[in-house]
């Protein structure tokens, strides 16, 4: 049973390794492409969090099997019979929309419950309604629910984003494997998640290219069959920790990772003051010196700085010697943190899209409440460079996304617990 609270007290640099592990973006909608062929895929690097769990039972409830083994998990659609995803399950994790896509593309219908609104923002489908609609779906939302059809069958189209969504270029490249003929999105989303569905639908038999850039090009209607796959590593759980080291002090090594896909954030860290080494699959950062405030850190779809690595770049620079301006960019609401940051003695003022922290000496421990993944990780992050004991509340956002944050941090030398 998940503990309720996190308990950290400041004050001790971090030194050693974390094993990272696979990307949570990129396994909820691997598991979600598994609808599209008929057979077992076995994906490897799968983290131990809970919108994993939520996903799974996504699977489970359309029909098919999802079977756990360690990090490995077999994920069988073969009987897979209905097209319908309850709301209990959307409201639990807005990902569950992912299935949308492959549920078009397999049945030619579907009926899923409309996210609506969560702690980041409105965040709306419009962008995979528009999508997939180029391909033949009509969609019709009742009582909560969107449902799709596909009249006169899915085909081909060209199919060009408003911005580079990441959400709608995979339910549009999930859709259109189903599609009659050959279709391309432009200003797709280039994130490192979206190559990693590629690989995953070609390792299936699928026809797809392109991912990585902002054209994707996808050759519908391919008789799809399961496959083996290793999920690729979570560069945010990779950012947290390097934050955290850059917050706390100290000198830590992170394996099974990719520098190449955290090269914005790395260029920030090295900015402030840290010293940060990269090899093939690890990175090292170590920091002696206090930090000092960098440039503007604007959040912009990948390759820039990702929003998801706001709060917690943040939280890192708190005691900073200036001041660093942030600037929101892709979610409406995302600085829900700062409330709880100042509590802690962090300067920062926010004004609509626009952070502006004020390196403080000292940051003091207090209870604080995390409200969302990213932001929940960002107050552990500061709890670490604070003067006495901060208690996290709400972690069970941050068990959504961070496979033993705790435990890895303490065994980096954090004095870290988990309580009820
Ligand atoms: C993915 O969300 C990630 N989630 C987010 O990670 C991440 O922050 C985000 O991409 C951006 O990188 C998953 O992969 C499960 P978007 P997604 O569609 O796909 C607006 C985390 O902490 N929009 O690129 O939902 C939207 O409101 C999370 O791990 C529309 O207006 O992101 C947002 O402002 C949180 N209409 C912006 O675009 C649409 O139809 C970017 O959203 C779709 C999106």
């Amino acid at each position: 049973m998940a503990k309720e609270k996190i308990v950290v007290e400041g004050g001790t640099p971090l030194a050693g390794e974390v094993h990272i592990s696979g990307a949570k973006n990129s396994a909820l909608k691997l598991i979600a492409a598994a609808l599209l062929g008929q057979g077992e895929s076995a994906i490897h690097n799968v983290p131990l969090i809970s919108d994993i769990v939520v996903m799974s039972k996504v699977i489970e409830t359309l029909g098919g099997s999802v079977r756990r083994d360690g990090h490995t998990l077999h994920v069988d659609t073969a009987g897979v019979d209905t097209w319908e995803t309850p709301y209990e399950l959307v409201s639990k994790m807005r990902a569950s929309i992912s299935v949308l896509g492959p549920l078009v593309a397999r049945f030619g219908k579907a009926r899923v419950a409309m996210p609506g609104g969560c702690n980041l923002g409105a965040r709306k489908i419009d962008m995979h309604m528009v999508g997939m609609e180029a391909l033949g779906v009509h969609f019709h939302t009742d009582h909560g629910y969107i449902e799709a059809s596909t009249p006169n069958g899915l085909h081909g189209a060209y199919v060009a984003l408003d911005f580079p969504s990441v959400g709608a270029t995979e339910n549009a490249i999930l859709a259109a494997c189903g599609a009659e003929g050959v279709t391309v999105i432009t200003n797709a989303a280039r994130e490192p998640e979206i190559a990693d569905l590629q690989d995953f639908l070609c390792a299936c038999g699928a026809e797809v290219r392109g991912a990585g850039g902002s054209v994707i090009t996808v050759e519908g209607r391919r008789p799809l069959h399961g496959c083996v796959h290793r999920v690729i590593p979570d560069r945010i759980v990779t950012a947290t920790y390097l934050c955290a080291a850059a917050a706390a002090g100290g000198d830590i090594t992170l394996r099974n990772t990719e520098h190449r896909q955290l090269a914005a954030v790395t260029t920030a860290l090295r900015q402030a003051g840290c010293r940060v080494d990269c090899g093939a699959d690890y990175i090292r950062l170590t920091r002696t010196e206090p930090l000092r405030a960098v440039p503007p850190v604007q959040t912009t779809p990948y390759p820039g700085f990702p929003t998801d690595c706001q709060a917690i770049f943040m939280a890192a620079l708190l005691q900073s010697r200036g001041t660093t301006v942030f600037v929101e960019n892709i979610f409406q609401s995302r600085y829900r943190h700062v409330p709880e940051l100042i509590r802690m003695g962090a300067d920062i003022r926010t004004e609509g899209r626009v952070a502006v922290v004020c390196g403080v000496e000292r940051l003091h421990g207090a209870e604080v409440v995390a409200t969302d993944l990213r932001g929940g990780a960002a107050l552990v992050t500061a709890g670490l460079a604070a003067e006495g004991i901060t208690t996290v509340q709400g972690v069970g956002h941050i068990h959504r996304g961070y496979e033993e944050l705790p435990a890895h941090l303490r065994a980096l030398g954090a004095h870290i617990t988990e309580e009820n």
